[in-house]
């Protein structure tokens, strides 16, 4: 079995995100070969789910550099490790920028939906929210395009940008738990419940996001909703099934509504391991899998 979201030194961490940092920009997207809709419905559902990857990636920026700097006083390293995964996060945003140009859109205003959820998101101010919302959103962000690479319209520049995506946010996962640990290690013991409470809730809305999602992207992605559903509820348990220490455990009941049994979660998924990680240190060398 591979092994899953295990412990390691901020140290290590820091090391893999400079080594990344420093070959961050040498990957270009190619946007040469023009891309024919077949319906102007398509494009406007391709324009959709880009710009929710847009505006994922924005939060993520934003949320990582403000704990930064809260997180400096007490651990530089750490600090310094929030840092760098935000410029990666910024550095998709620009990717995103330009290939929502390429779409023929662009960046759009936020619906009401979510721009209400990201503002009560953006309020939010322990960093232990903070830290395991957005470890959800990478495991989700990871899921939905490593689904749409198998799915989504055949074309090489969206293929090179799902590619992109998946790899990085998959390399996000484990790092992010490693936040959620150190944060937790210096969390109050009574805080728990509370944050037990909220991944729950943040499991069920995920679900049922990817109805919301289906009426705007499936035009594009071709994923049925059964299909997201299920994949979110499976990678969002496995997770936490394999970093028992923090507590986390997938309901029963949840898992049943979309078919699967807490057994189902038992194999761990390497895309998101530490030994993934580590060959992540070089993006060049990360083969992606499509789910
Ligand atoms: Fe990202
Ligand atoms: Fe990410």
């Amino acid at each position: 079995m591979a092994t899953a979201v295990g412990d390691r030194p901020t140290s290590f961490w820091l090391k893999l995100l400079q080594q990344r940092r420093e070959r961050m920009h040498d990957e270009r997207l190619d946007l040469s070969h023009p891309i024919a809709w077949e319906s102007p419905e398509e494009q406007h559902a391709a324009l959709k789910f880009f710009n929710a990857a847009y505006r994922a990636e924005e939060s993520g920026l934003r949320q990582a550099h403000e704990i930064a700097g809260e997180v400096e006083p007490w651990d530089p390293e750490l600090a310094a490790a929030l840092r760098l995964y935000g410029d990666e996060e910024g550095w998709h945003r620009e990717l995103l920028a330009e290939f929502l140009g390429w779409l023929g859109g662009g960046v759009r205003p936020m619906g009401p939906t979510t721009r209400s959820f990201y503002r009560l998101y953006a309020r939010a101010k322990r960093h232990e929210t903070i830290v395991l919302t957005n470890l959800m959103f990478e495991t989700i962000g990871a899921t939905t395009y490593r689904l749409a690479l198998r799915t989504a319209k055949p074309h090489p520049s969206v293929r090179q940008m799902l590619t992109i995506l998946a790899r990085d946010e998959s390399f996000h996962v484990p790092l992010n738990v490693h936040f959620l640990r150190r944060i937790l290690a210096r969390t109050d013991a009574s805080a728990r419940p509370r944050l037990r409470r909220l991944y729950h809730l943040l499991t069920a809305s995920l679900m049922a996001s990817a109805y919301a999602s289906r009426r705007r992207a499936q035009r594009f992605d071709h994923i049925p909703f059964r299909t997201l559903a299920r994949a979110y509820a499976e990678h969002l348990g496995k997770l936490f099934v394999h970093a028992e220490d923090l507590g986390f455990r997938p309901s029963r009941l949840l898992l049943a509504t979309v078919g699967l049994r807490p057994d189902d979660l038992a194999v761990a998924d390497d895309v998101t391991s530490v030994a993934a990680a580590e060959r992540a240190a070089d993006r060049a060398q990360v083969r992606v899998e499509a789910l």
